[in-house]
């Protein structure tokens, strides 16, 4: 398909992979002219975790009003369009072919590109998107890449095309270094939670709790991962996603989130804390069932000193595992700058934590606004941008891939 010269770079984003259904509308990867996102967390909080069935009845539902709210808040015709860009994969099966076949009919009613787009390469972008907006100076590349999220736990080096702006027909690559080998770190965030009867998603909760307990009352060891000869061959399995084989990786990269949980549930048992912890949610629930949405101050109610530093001690330890993985990895790649995204980029101690830290070595970092740190389509239409520039473009029969990986 050839490039129109007199484009405005006008793409359109969809994203459905898990439980948001998402449209934006970004110029040339840098200007956010809509992102529309329909959270569908009210739906999923009743039964603890996402229900696939669910998500995808409620992007059906939703992804057409999505996508038409963020053409009008742009204010852009579907004729004034380049192209349409969508999450691929990794992701929820059925949710993600809600997303590819609107996209695809879209792409074929219009007469436009489509481009496929991995949704770890949107959480990247999401972070470049704003960096550009923010600033005139690019971000010093190679980047170093932590993408932190319910479903992943990934470190990446990001490498731009030689000439980002013009017609090289190369793309950005994307290195793997270092991933978890078993629950990603949302995943162990709203784990805990539940334990403790916060309800869910429980990152945030965790997230607003923490700064009333003592985060050195429970000592949680930093997990080490010596040697993996027992997963050569064998890929781990996290929510939503199993992605690529660890065995080629460096040890000192690796993640490992099971053996925290396990960690906390046995402090729970062993200090009698389980009747407290189902007597909160109990309690939550009511409150739910009374159309009340609980405050900070009920939460802060609920919980005990113990649980409140149980939660402080817990999150101190997932950041302390984040933070030394990558920074020594940066280091070891050499990155210029470090990008943290994904919905556990939100949390506000690991952005103090990783902000000090990068300070005292001297190296860039950003986040994403909190908006961009969790799951949405502006991010999808700005990773599709330098693909809409080399020309790479996906086939009308483009499949949804729920194990996508990012290479
Ligand atoms: O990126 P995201 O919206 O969806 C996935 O791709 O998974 O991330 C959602 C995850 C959930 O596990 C949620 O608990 C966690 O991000 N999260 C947080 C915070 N905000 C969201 N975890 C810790 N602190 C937060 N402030
Ligand atoms: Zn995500």
């Amino acid at each position: 398909m050839a490039l129109a010269t007199a484009s405005r770079g006008l793409i359109l984003g969809i994203e459905s992979s898990c439980d948001e259904t998402a449209a934006a509308v970004v110029v040339r990867g840098e200007q956010t002219l809509s992102s529309v996102v329909a959270s569908q967390t009210a739906t999923h909080a009743a039964w603890g975790g996402v229900v696939p069935e669910l998500a995808s009845r409620e992007h059906l539902r939703n992804i057409a009003p999505v996508a038409g709210a963020a053409l009008r808040q742009a204010g852009v015709a579907l004729s004034d369009l380049d192209a349409i860009a969508v999450t691929r994969g990794p992701g929820l099966a059925g949710a993600l072919l809600v997303g590819t076949s609107y996209a695809k009919a879209l792409a074929f009613a219009l007469g436009k590109p489509l481009i496929a787009v991995n949704h770890l390469e949107g959480h990247i972008h999401a972070v470049l998107l704003e960096a550009r907006q923010q600033s005139d100076e690019e971000l010093r590349m190679p980047a170093l890449a932590l993408v932190v999220s319910g479903g992943h736990t990934h470190l990446f080096l990001a490498t731009p095309p030689e000439n980002l702006h013009e017609k090289s027909g190369s793309a950005w690559r994307y290195t793997l270094l270092g991933r978890t080998l078993d629950d990603a770190a949302g995943e162990a965030f709203d784990k805990v939670a539940k334990l403790l009867g916060l309800g869910y998603p429980g990152g945030p909760w965790i997230d607003r709790l923490a700064p009333f307990g003592d985060p050195r009352a429970v000592p949680f060891a930093l997990t080490r991962i010596k040697s993996k000869p027992h997963l050569v061959g064998k890929t781990p399995r996290t929510k939503g996603a199993i992605t690529s084989p660890v065995a080629a990786l460096d040890p000192r990269f690796l993640f490992s989130f099971s053996g925290l949980k396990t960690a906390v549930l046995r402090h729970v048992e062993e200090h009698g804390m389980r009747t407290a912890a189902i007597a909160r949610e109990k309690d939550l629930s009511a409150m739910a069932a009374a159309g009340r949405k609980p405050t900070l101050d009920d939460l802060r109610a609920l919980c005990d000193r113990q649980t409140l530093d149980l939660i402080a001690s817990f999150q101190a330890a997932v950041v302390d595992n984040l933070l030394h993985r990558s920074f020594d990895a940066a280091e070891f790649a050499e990155a210029q700058s470090l990008l943290v995204t994904g919905g556990v980029a939100a949390n506000s101690e690991l952005r103090l934590r990783f902000t000090s830290e990068a300070k005292r070595r001297g190296l860039p970092i950003a986040f994403p606004t909190l908006a961009l740190s969790t799951d949405n389509a502006a991010m999808i239409a700005a990773a599709a941008w330098p693909r809409w520039v080399a020309g790479d473009f996906a086939a009308l029969d483009l499949e949804a891939d729920p194990r996508l990986v990012l290479a």
